[in-house]
């Protein structure tokens, strides 16, 4: 029997699921009345303009529908029903920025800045329905820009700074945006990076021709270039608007966002999700998972750039009038304490990160224990939640010592981009927490595990991770491809009917305790975010030198896992020197055109890659060579087995 670690009973006294009970009441409720149990949430949660009198229509499964005929607006969800409540000098964001300046902005003050970018937005003919690409760095003027968008009806995408220009093009041409909203310069780790002339760039691209004004935010001042009638400041968008706006009332289903996610084939997928669901779950979420309460200071370390920053920095903390720290810096900057040190200074309580930057501090606090978390005043912290990747025993343990000093529970999360919020987690005052595993499902969220058929399949046996029936905050379809969604996420295989999330997984025979045991597809996971191998295997193919190439991925200590890409050249295979200069020139060259994110660690170089004589790479024997070990598999299908020996060579 693993080791489990009990909620502290101080905690659970005032936890919004105190107890085990509680949570099997609040599942048997969802069984027995799913709809009556949804509603019910809905009602209690958010404040509607219009109430819904329909919870869930499938008609048209897998495109459901959820509060259909209710109508409500995100911005007032997040903003004004806390002030109409006496909560407008609240202080909603505390904004820590690079160099350690900090400064604290109220619920009134966050609702009037929104409000000043809505009107300058809706000035410009911007509404409802209408597409807005934000590509910004972490900042209040980042969340404020996301929630404008809201107030007025448009569809925002935002697009993670780190993309470069021809994957922001991509993503512009794609959701056809009308808007791009960005900023001179970021600052990370004391560097000034460019944002807004890779928007020049992207747009020089071709294919953007919907987009008529990029607004610029001025972060740094340094020099940008100015395209009149294209391009605005921010702060001449926001001059003389008033900083009242009037929400445009949407219906529930009305698309909040489109998210880009990388998928096991083709180009990254536009998840389009909804508002009034998506909504009801990013605060309740809040409410069970991170236990929320009036005088936590909250802390989110992800960017709003991928769905983390959507639902628990942009969306669930404001949803529930929650006071929370906006990072935009790096955790290693000045040093490595960084993050200890950002937690001591504002009194952070709940804190959530991702485990391959837990497993970078690790590592630097070996290296020098002046930065090792122990030296700091982590009393305030309460509960500590980790997302994007499995998190390992080792790192999982070292999280609830050293930096949670044995008081707080560790919440495991496990969600995707196309979920919305999470789906498997602990709830901190109820759950026997169980280091490496996500326990058990939300209440509501139907998860289970089947075979290749889609049948259930006995715990202690793994299978494939599925969700037995739709939920609020679930992807809507993929914007331009409700055919992709429904080929993707309701395949054929499984009976069409059964979600299916992407991964594998596990259930405990004795507590039925999830573990998620990684991606049964080609989705890579590198430092927790999300990569496909076809799209950086198109970018090296794409390279005039390179014929053919192949990614997989290989375990890595600190970033979970880290890409290797075998690679056959038009020309002759290279050697020493050659090969050296060759892979790196590649690996700037995926830089370029995805993003460094995407960077292989590894380029080997062959004649040829290992086929089936039908011509089908086989990526497993790609996979047991790049963690350098040898082939033992059955390779008598393989056209060319000679080729694994020169494969097997680093370069
Ligand atoms: C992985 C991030 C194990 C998983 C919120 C999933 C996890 C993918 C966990 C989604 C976790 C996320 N334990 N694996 N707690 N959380 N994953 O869309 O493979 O960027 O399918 O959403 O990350 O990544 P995405």
């Amino acid at each position: 029997m693993q080791s489990t670690y009990l909620p502290p009973s101080a905690f659970s006294a005032r936890a919004a699921i105190p107890d085990m009970d509680a949570y099997h009441a609040l599942c048997a409720h969802a069984e027995r009345d799913y709809e009556g149990y949804w509603g019910m949430q809905a009602r209690a949660n958010l404040d509607w303009q219009v109430p819904f009198t329909r919870v869930l229509d499938e008609s048209e499964a897998p495109f459901y529908r959820w509060f259909g005929d209710g109508r409500l607006n995100v911005s007032y969800n997040c903003l004004d029903r806390h002030i109409e409540r006496g909560l407008g000098g609240k202080t909603a964001i505390i904004f820590e920025a690079d160099d350690g300046a900090f400064s604290h902005v109220t619920y009134s003050g966050l609702h009037a800045r929104v409000c000043r970018i809505a009107n300058g937005l809706r000035a410009r003919g911007v509404g409802k329905g209408d597409r807005v690409v934000i590509y910004m760095a972490m900042s209040v003027e980042g969340v404020a820009a996301m929630l404008a968008c809201a107030r007025i009806g448009a569809t925002h995408s935002v697009v993670f700074g780190g993309f470069s220009a021809k994957a922001l093009q991509e993503r512009i041409a794609d959701a056809g945006a009308c808007v791009v909203i960005t900023q001179d310069e970021q600052l990370r780790g004391g560097k000034r990076l460019p944002l807004k002339s890779i928007v020049d760039e992207a747009l020089a691209l071709g294919g953007c021709g919907s987009v008529k004004h990029v607004v610029v935010y001025q972060r740094t001042g340094g020099g940008v270039t100015h395209v009149s009638d294209r391009d605005i400041w921010l702060h001449d968008l926001m001059a003389d608007q008033p900083e009242r706006c009037e929400p445009e009332w949407v219906g529930a289903e009305h698309p909040l966002f489109i998210l880009y996610t990388s998928g096991s084939t083709g180009t990254p997928k536009g998840v389009q999700h909804a508002s009034g669901g998506y909504l009801l779950w990013a605060a309740l979420t809040m409410k069970w998972t991170f236990d929320i309460k009036p005088d936590d200071v909250y802390w989110c370390t992800a960017d709003i750039g991928w769905v983390t920053g959507h639902s628990y920095i942009a969306y669930g903390p404001t949803a529930v009038g929650a006071t929370q720290v906006i990072f935009e810096g790096v955790p290693t900057y000045p040093d490595a304490g960084r993050f200890w040190q950002t937690i001591e200074r504002h009194g952070v309580s709940i804190f959530y990160t991702a485990p391959t930057a837990i497993r970078s501090l690790i590592k630097a606090s070996d290296m020098d224990p002046a930065v090792h978390p122990t030296n700091y005043d982590l009393s305030t912290l309460r509960l500590l939640g980790s997302v994007g990747e499995p998190i390992n025993p080792e790192a999982w343990l070292w999280y609830h010592r050293q930096v949670g000093g044995e008081r707080c529970p560790v919440v495991d999360t496990f969600w995707q981009t196309e979920t919305g919020g999470h789906m498997i987690t602990p709830l901190p005052g109820a759950t026997p927490l169980v280091p490496g595993s996500c326990t058990l499902a939300l209440p509501g969220i139907m998860a289970a595990v089947v075979d290749e058929a889609g049948q259930d399949v006995p715990d202690g046996q793994g299978g494939i991770l599925v969700v037995k029936r739709p939920w609020p905050s679930m992807i809507r379809t993929i914007w331009n491809n409700p055919k992709r969604y429904q080929a993707s996420y309701f395949p054929e295989e499984l009976g069409g009917a059964l979600y299916l999330a992407g991964d594998g997984a596990i259930r405990d025979k004795d507590t039925g305790y999830f573990t998620i045991t990684g991606r049964i597809d080609d989705v890579l996971n590198v430092s927790g975010h999300r990569m496909g191998t076809m799209e950086i295997e198109s970018a090296l193919v794409a390279h005039p030198l390179v014929a053919e190439a192949a990614v997989v991925g290989k375990p890595d200590d600190t970033t979970g896992e880290s890409i290797c890409a075998f690679v056959v050249l038009k020309k002759d295979r290279p050697g020493g020197a050659d090969a050296t200069a060759l892979a790196q020139e590649l690996r700037n060259w995926v830089a370029k055109e995805i993003g460094p994110i995407a960077k292989p660690r590894e380029v080997r170089f062959g004649d040829n890659l290992p086929k089936t004589r039908s011509g089908k790479i086989m990526r497993r024997l790609l996979r047991v060579l790049a963690q350098g070990g040898v082939v033992t598999q059955d390779v008598s299908t393989l056209e060319n087995p000679a080729i694994l020996d020169q494969l097997a060579k680093a370069v």
